[in-house]
């Protein structure tokens, strides 16, 4: 075939051939969850922007779809970019960002359209469209950064947040209503960034999560914070308050949701079940994209679906469909002690699957587990018992990710909120990823790693002692 398999994620959505990044359209219609994404199907490079499409009923498995949107009408001919889905009447509607033809003076508009389908795989583009022209941009707002509309109904009425940049080079999000999903108009400045806040923010969604109001969004270059958002554009969740008079988000707190190296522009659903599930973009820009230098003609995956829940005052991510199929068989009798050693654990290997650790830490100092693991290549993710630090560490992964960006970080460290007398860890590998879950997801950690083939050994070093409660690797078959 075209493409080479070698890096392909298993259980990860990936585009059939060519490149993907955001998800868009996330969406459960007529039984299937839909997930549309950016795609440019001619190749593994980003390029004039598509909406790809998949579904799935398990949220691992994928059946890939024709492709839903072209970039082929004069307010959409310089690409269908990011944007959302929601049911209305039976039918399907994808509100999405076109990127125009060029202007007089050289210069690409962006502004909302809108599509329509009865069927979830065939999409018409409305004859109103734009649905939103620059003409219903508020004062201070960008003409050619405003984009990534998410849909949403709150009380009988439409809405949907977009992102824009104000004039001072800050990011907000502008909000605009409507009854139709046909006609909008602008409603708010639902909030405006700070300078301190990066210079423009991209994928905004909003939702209500256990009486919360969520509000998650992608800024690029959010400054550094301690550990916290070291790559070049982070994903993050601001919980506050909608005052539903004036429509403005007045926000209590910010997080990064996510403390790895490879998580950008994730956007969630709620299904039938009432599970708010989110899906990251499992890669970020200005790095190298290995698979698309290596020739392998495609590019990008999303990470493992993810519900949302506030637990105690607490976000945690859990991981959604795989964990179902990845439940541990049979029993876990055995416990293992590690005394400052370098160990592999019987049973325990493998590039595909999930590592199920509990780990009674009360004499422990340091615990290093190895994956991906040859003579010469390992991933790792580290526990600190003293700093309560959680790591992961993809500096001799195998290839080695360059690109624009002047420094991308190679490693990560987030310090966990309160004791762990116990470590409980969820550890997902496929052919190319790591995602880690700490307890139940209270901190989540992804990396995108390209090991030679046969590096699939995973090995435990620890300082002071490590008590191994559970260990277990269940391989994805
Ligand atoms: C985020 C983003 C969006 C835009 C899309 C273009 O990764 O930059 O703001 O709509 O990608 O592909």
């Amino acid at each position: 075939g075209i493409v080479n398999p070698l890096y392909r994620n298993r259980y990860h959505a990936s585009p059939p051939v060519g490149w993907m990044n955001d998800p868009n359209g996330f969406v459960q219609y007529q039984g299937a969850y839909h997930l549309f994404y950016q795609f440019h199907p001619y190749d593994a490079k980003w390029g004039p922007m598509h909406w790809g499409h998949m579904k799935s009923t398990d949220l691992i498995h994928w059946e890939d779809l024709p492709v839903a949107l072209a970039p082929d009408q004069a307010y959409d001919r310089f690409g269908c970019f990011s944007g959302s889905a929601i049911e209305r009447d039976g039918k399907l509607y994808l509100l999405y960002t076109g990127v125009t033809e060029a202007d007089e003076e050289g210069v690409h508009h962006q502004v909302q359209c809108l599509a329509v389908s009865e069927d979830g795989l065939h999409f018409d583009k409305v004859q109103q469209n734009p649905v939103i022209p620059i003409a219903a941009l508020p004062e201070d707002a960008s003409q050619i950064d405003f984009r990534d509309p998410k849909v949403f109904e709150h009380e009988g009425m439409y809405y949907t947040v977009i992102a824009s940049k104000a004039s001072d080079e800050t990011g907000q999000i502008l909000l605009y209503q409507s009854e139709d999903l046909v006609e909008w108009e602008f409603a708010s400045v639902f909030l405006k960034g700070t300078k301190e806040q990066g210079i423009m923010w991209e994928c905004p969604d909003f939702f209500q999560l256990d009486g919360k109001d969520c509000l998650i969004f992608s800024p690029m270059q959010w400054p550094q914070d301690g550990d916290d958002y070291q790559n070049l554009n982070s994903s993050v969740l601001a919980v506050g308050e909608v005052d539903w008079t004036t429509k403005q988000f007045q926000p209590a707190s910010y997080q990064e949701l996510d403390h790895g190296l490879d998580y950008y522009a994730p956007q969630s659903l709620e299904d039938d079940k009432g599970r708010r599930i989110c899906i990251g973009w499992m890669q970020m820009w200005g790095r190298d994209f290995p698979t698309d230098t290596l020739g392998h003609g495609w590019t990008g995956s999303m990470t493992i679906p993810r519900e949302l829940k506030w637990v105690d005052g607490q976000l945690k991510q859990y991981p959604i469909g795989i964990e179902a199929k990845l439940v541990q068989q049979g029993e876990n009798s055995r416990i293992i002690t590690l005394e400052d050693a370098k160990e592999t654990i019987p049973g325990i290997e493998g590039d595909c699957g999930l590592l199920t650790l509990k780990v009674d830490t009360s004499e422990l100092d340091n615990l290093n587990i190895y994956l991906r693991e040859n003579e010469n290549e390992r991933t790792v993710v580290s526990f600190n018992k003293e700093k309560n630090e959680l790591g992961i560490d993809r500096s001799t992964s195998g290839i080695e990710l360059k690109g624009e960006e002047a420094t991308p970080p190679v490693s990560r460290k987030v310090t966990l909120a309160g004791d762990r007398d116990y470590l409980e860890l969820a550890i997902y590998l496929d052919h190319s990823s790591v995602e880690v879950f700490e307890r139940n997801g209270e901190a989540v950690m992804t990396a995108n790693v390209y090991p030679t083939e046969e590096a699939t050994g995973i090995s435990f070093e620890c300082s002071g002692k490590a008590v191994f409660e559970e260990a277990t690797f269940t391989p994805f078959v």
